[in-house]
């Protein structure tokens, strides 16, 4: 509700997350209050990995609009390359290939080209995907991925995989914009860009916070839709006010040079799927 009020119009949910029942409750409050209506709503929503048989993607989708309370959703995409058995836990962390299901992601795709015509999913993408999997997508696509949601943030800019993606007027949405702060301190997780000192000292050059310049670059500078999370009330503020000022060069240069090819999500229990998206480069 706090961000509705604050402007935010597109909400970024996920059958897994266990937040599309408080998503939709929020809406359903926020129409009822005349502050919006449903048709001013971007509401996005994911398929989890065990439903990646083309038949169970859907009964899937339906059972997130009905915890929604909505007839359709703006957005939907396959959570991620990777498909674990309908019997599997949902999170197989350490169950090994026993918990792995063999679907393809063409098949899985066909499931969601459904969802697309049956009118519940106004549009349909993936997240999670790298480029010979959304290759192997377009070539038997009958409606195409319109969104790859992956990691974007300083210090995993993703460049390779924005440029393929924008190629085929496929609007890349970054999560982890912010790099997953409370990640911060587990092996390989790099310091979060907006705690660089430098960045703080460049943030009150612009009468900002370090959050909201890394959020502006994002979205100036490699072009892509940002989804940053907050509890927060302030803070929900805070990442919405990002669009009234332009960052000079020499910071643009210096956001770019902080980049590590870092990932704060790399879900590596999964490394040995079939369909584990991180071996390849890009
Ligand atoms: N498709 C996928 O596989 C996938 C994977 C990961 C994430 N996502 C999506 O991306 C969204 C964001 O990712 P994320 O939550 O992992 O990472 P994030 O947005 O980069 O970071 C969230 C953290 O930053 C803090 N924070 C937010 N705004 C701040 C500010 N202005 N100043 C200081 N700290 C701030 C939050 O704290 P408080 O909440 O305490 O304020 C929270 O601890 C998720 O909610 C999810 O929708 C998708």
């Amino acid at each position: 509700m706090n961000a509705i009020d604050a402007g935010y119009r597109h909400i970024d949910c996920a059958w897994r997350y266990g937040n599309e029942r408080d998503v939709g409750e929020a809406v359903e409050q926020k129409i009822s209050e005349g502050v919006i209506s449903r048709g001013d709503m971007f509401i996005t929503t994911k398929l989890w990995c065990n439903f990646h048989e083309k038949n169970k993607v859907v009964p899937l989708l339906k059972d997130s609009l009905k915890n929604l309370k909505m007839n359709y959703v703006d957005l939907f995409l396959i959570h991620w390359p990777f498909g674990f058995k309908e019997e599997a836990p949902s999170w197989p962390k350490n169950k090994g290939k026993s918990a792995y299901s063999d679907v393809d992601i063409t098949d899985t795709w066909q499931g969601m080209e459904k969802a697309y015509d049956l009118g519940l999913a106004r549009n349909i993408g993936v997240s999670n995907f790298n480029k010979s999997q959304i290759e192997k997508l377009l070539l038997v696509s009958r409606t195409r991925p319109v969104c790859n949601q992956v990691e974007v943030n300083p210090n995993f800019n993703n460049k390779r995989l924005i440029a393929y993606c924008k190629s085929f007027d496929i609007v890349v949405v970054g999560y982890c914009p912010l790099g997953r702060i409370e990640s911060f301190g587990r092996p390989g997780v790099p310091k979060p860009t907006m705690l660089d000192p430098k960045i703080m000292k460049m943030a009150k050059k612009y009468n900002k916070t370090s959050a909201q310049v890394v959020l502006n670059y994002l979205v100036n500078n490699l072009g892509v839709a940002v989804i940053p999370k907050s509890i927060t009330k302030s803070r929900i503020i805070e990442n919405f006010n990002i669009f009234d000022f332009q960052l000079e060069q020499k910071d643009i240069d210096y956001i770019e040079s902080t980049n590590k090819n870092a990932r704060v999500c790399l879900a590596s229990y999964f490394g040995d799927h079939k369909d584990y998206p991180f071996h390849d480069e890009f």
